[in-house]
């Protein structure tokens, strides 16, 4: 039996898993963790060195060795990201490098490799976890499990005013292209796919607001 309480939020690309996760960690005053940085992180430090997506025991070296550092700055919204001790942050949240950790992600070894890192953040007082398959492999034995869906539409269409808010820009039927490939990917690959866990409870946010999902989720917590 777990007895550190863990929160699993998972659900495809854009769905608002982030936001849900943060906010909920800061009602709760657990902890957070953002699984998809890790493997962001990680494609980012094999493109870094060269390596061959093929070379399955440097890629296994790399992620035991990954230096990878989340601070939470006073103020920010986000958490900064710092690999091999440089901020990274930019560049992590960024589409392409999105689609790199997707592929990355879909290898095995890779996934295993990365286990015991996600693992160490479940602490006192608790722990909310998003991702792909926190509920379903990482804390399979979690004991409140949420997973978000919303149409690939309404997704992009989110993803597309988050651009806008930090001031870049996005063509709407590339983004809408972009997302479904990468659930397709995500959902369709032999290890931990994207699926929700048996006890998950199923949220489809499509037509709600954040604060509606936030009051779902808080509910299953209570009960
Ligand atoms: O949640 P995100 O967009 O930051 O995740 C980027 C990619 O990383 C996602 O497309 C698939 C992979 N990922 C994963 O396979 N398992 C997780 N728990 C989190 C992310």
């Amino acid at each position: 039996m777990n007895l550190i309480p863990v929160l699993t939020i998972d659900g495809p690309s854009g769905v608002g898993k982030g936001t849900v996760a943060r906010i909920m960690a800061q009602k709760l005053g657990w902890y957070l963790l953002d699984s998809g940085a890790i493997y962001r992180a990680f494609a980012l430090a094999v493109n870094g060195r060269n390596i061959d997506i093929s070379d399955e025991f440097s890629l296994v070296e790399i992620a035991n060795n990954l230096d990878l550092e989340f601070k939470a700055e006073a103020g920010a919204e986000l958490v900064s990201v710092y690999l091999d001790g440089k901020d990274v942050s930019k560049v992590l949240r960024t589409e392409q490098t999105g689609e790199m950790a997707s592929r990355i992600a879909s290898i095995g070894v890779v996934r295993t490799a990365l286990l015991k890192r996600q693992q160490a953040f479940a602490k006192i007082p608790g722990l909310v976890a998003d991702g792909r398959d926190m509920g379903t492999v990482v804390f399979a034995d979690a004991a409140f499990k949420v997973f978000l869906t919303a149409s690939a539409q309404e997704r992009a269409n989110r993803r597309l005013k988050q651009l806008q808010n930090q001031g870049s820009e996005g063509i709407i039927s590339q983004i809408l292209a972009d997302v479904m490939v990468r659930d397709e990917r995500d959902s369709s690959r032999k290890h931990s796919p994207l699926i929700p866990a048996k006890d998950a409870l199923i949220i489809d946010t499509t037509e709600l607001s954040i604060d509606e999902v936030i009051t779902q989720v808080s509910e299953l917590i209570k009960a």
